[in-house]
């Protein structure tokens, strides 16, 4: 029943949604890492909801770090992130209904009834926020390090972005910087966002999938079998509520091609090997292979709908028609992006870390 993940670096995950708060215990992080809070705020801003295409439980979001941080850098000591729910209405909730494709009967079944699971409790999507906050901390070690991760929303229904260039999509990456919806087409973005204001007025909701990228990361990590790279990206990816599927590189069109077609054709630039495809999407035998990391996720459209649907009493077993009250995202998809970039980012961090040793992150001694 555990509730922590990783390796050299862990991460426990507490809180529900109408609870008094929601946080984060990150551990195995060295002394001597600068961790500005502006740029925490920033990437917290980037998960906010706002406008028609999100929910209107609106946040501030504000973290508080209770122990591990002191004068701005870590002390080397479990790093313990808090943040206050303020906005928690539990009046929405009160009905005794399972929303079909929530979490409300697996959560009921696993716990016996003794977990607050209004507004999704322990599984809510915001308990993303803790989460981004604790990626927040990893992204700007990394990024101290010349390795920068940026996801892009790719699809939704039918209006797709352009994808990012497989070998070097550095350029895309700065260019997504600072878009609170983070689409590389101006004009698909437009239309993305109508698509979901069309489905928030019709009662429903859309899914969607985002394409990540993990640039600058030098070959040689990842274990080879339990702990590959793809493996302990997916897990943490399958951690985000709502992620149904993710592939790396090419994925499944792989099924598709012929060797001679997926295979990465080896060449050599500025004294370095690098390849001239990246179908394998920059890991191979589970071990990075220096060229961009690639990987996209399917996120499933928001689970509650105002639309009617079938559902069942979970006391009486009587069969029910329900309209989801409350105040839920029409789209989860804008508001995943921080999030899967911070959960990439405690992989790599926890990989680099053993690659490299913790102290590979940290300023010089003090003493
Ligand atoms: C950032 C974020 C926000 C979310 N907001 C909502 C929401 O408003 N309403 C909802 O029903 N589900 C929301 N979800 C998704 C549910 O938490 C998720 O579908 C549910 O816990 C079931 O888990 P599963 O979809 O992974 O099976 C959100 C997920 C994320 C990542």
């Amino acid at each position: 029943m555990k509730n922590v993940f990783g390796n050299n670096l862990t991460l426990t995950l507490f809180g529900e949604s109408h609870g008094p708060a929601v946080g984060a215990v990150i551990d195995g992080l060295p002394a001597g890492i600068r961790v500005p809070e502006e740029a925490v705020s920033a990437v917290m801003n980037r998960r906010k909801a706002y406008g028609r295409i999100s929910t209107s439980r609106h946040e501030e979001d504000k973290v508080e770090f209770l122990s591990g941080i002191k004068d701005g850098f870590t002390q080397g000591t479990p790093v313990t992130i808090l943040i206050r729910n303020e906005n928690a209405e539990r009046k929405d909730y009160t009905e005794n209904i399972i929303r079909p494709s929530h979490a409300d009967y697996t959560g009921l079944e696993k716990y016996r009834g003794y977990a607050d699971l209004s507004g999704g409790g322990h599984f809510s999507g915001r308990l993303t926020a803790p989460l981004t906050a604790a990626g927040a901390v990893c992204l700007g070690m990394l990024e101290k390090k010349g390795i920068t991760i940026g996801t892009h929303i790719l699809q939704i229904r039918t209006i797709h972005d352009e994808r990012f260039h497989e070998t070097d999509p550095a350029d895309q990456l700065n260019a997504l910087r600072g878009k609170q919806f983070p689409v590389l087409s101006d004009q698909a973005a437009d239309l993305m966002k109508h698509a979901i204001a069309e489905a928030a007025d019709e009662g429903d909701s859309l899914g969607g999938i985002l394409e990540t990228a993990v640039c600058g990361l030098e070959a040689g990590i990842g274990e080879p079998w339990f702990d590959t790279a793809e493996g302990m990206i997916a897990h943490a990816v399958f951690s985000v509520p709502a992620v149904k599927g993710i592939s790396f590189g090419a994925g499944f069109d792989l099924a598709q091609m012929k060797g001679s077609e997926a295979n990465d054709a080896f060449t050599a630039e500025n004294g370095k090997i690098k390849t001239m495809t990246n179908h394998s999407g920059g890991i191979a035998g589970g071990i990075t292979n220096g060229m961009p990391v690639l990987f996209r996720t399917v996120i499933k459209p928001t689970p509650s709908i105002a639309k009617e649907q079938r559902s069942v009493d979970p006391e009486t077993l009587e069969e029910k028609i329900i309209a989801v009250k409350g105040r839920h995202d029409p789209a989860i998809v804008h508001r995943a992006c921080p999030v899967i970039d911070a959960v990439a980012a405690l992989v790599i961090t926890d990989l680099c870390i053993e690659r490299y040793g913790a102290l590979w992150f940290t300023e010089k001694d003090k003493r």
